[in-house]
């Protein structure tokens, strides 16, 4: 059985890919099966945070030259990979059609992995849409500015009510502290759910850190075997709280029929 994981925003540059690569690779680590896709389709940018060049993308398969499992790479971390690819014409103009392909294509993984997450692209466009609502779980990600919080509402809102979206687990991201970072949660909290009849899950925070900004322009990202210190032990905080968050059940197509 596979647990799919969207991580969304509504502003763009808030962590997404930061969160979507470490979240991934500390389950790698813990030996849990792992598949990252990097759905920010023709932006994709997962792969240099990994330090990776795949040769082949969503691209090679949407155009019909290779297999979902040909356009998968293993990490040495053991994390299993599909990027998004460069390709913008062909991929951020995808109809409905290619859309379902695609979700569909998932059922035929030679090995389905235990979890999937899948890196979408900021803000309510119709592919991050349509891949957050065929995944279980939907993760927003949001930094304590007003401007996150608007654009984070305003997509809440787009999943909610086209969607039926209606459980989020939320990651704090850039914040001072694990203090503010619940106060920020607790603000957009009592926002949010005055308006909308939705359940927001706090999952955990990261802080703005040096360390993560280096790992990101080192092309090495922060987790790894030999890594431990308080940003990789906020990855791990958060990869436990996963369990608690409830899943969606929106009537789309999934992309494992588990
Ligand atoms: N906790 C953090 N501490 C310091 N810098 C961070 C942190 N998280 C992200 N960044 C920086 O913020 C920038 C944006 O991060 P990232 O690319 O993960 O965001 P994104 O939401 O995926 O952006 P996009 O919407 O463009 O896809 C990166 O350059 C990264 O260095
Ligand atoms: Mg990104």
């Amino acid at each position: 059985m596979t647990t799919t994981i969207a991580i969304a925003s509504g502003k763009g540059g808030v962590g997404k890919t930061t969160i979507s690569v470490n979240l991934s690779l500390c389950l790698a680590l813990q030996n849990k099966e792992t598949l990252l896709l990097d759905a920010d389709l023709g932006m994709a940018n997962s792969h240099i945070l990994l330090g990776i060049n795949p040769k082949l993308s969503l691209d090679d398969f949407v155009t019909g030259k290779s297999s979902i499992d040909d356009i998968i790479t293993t990490t040495k971390d053991k994390l299993k990979f599909i990027s998004g690819g460069s390709a913008i014409n062909n991929l951020l103009n995808l109809s409905d059609l290619e859309r379902h392909k695609i979700i569909q294509s998932f059922n035929n993984i030679y090995k389905a992995p235990e979890f999937m997450f899948i890196d979408v692209g900021a803000g309510a466009e119709a592919s991050s849409m349509a891949f957050m609502s065929s995944s279980d779980k939907v993760i927003i990600v949001l930094t304590g500015e007003p401007t996150s919080f608007i654009d984070a509402y305003s997509l809440i809102k787009a999943a909610f009510l086209d969607y039926k979206i209606t459980n989020f687990g939320i990651v704090i991201n850039m914040a001072i502290s694990q203090m503010q970072a619940k106060l920020n949660f607790n603000k957009f909290q009592s926002i949010a759910q005055k308006f909308l009849d939705v359940n927001l899950k706090y999952l955990g925070h990261l802080c703005a850190s040096q360390r993560i900004r280096n790992s990101i322009v080192s092309r090495t990202p922060l987790m790894s075997k030999n890594n431990k210190n308080i940003d990789t032990k906020c990855f791990d905080d958060i990869s436990k709280e996963l369990s608690t968050l409830d899943t969606n059940k929106t009537g789309t197509i999934r992309f494992f029929d588990n």
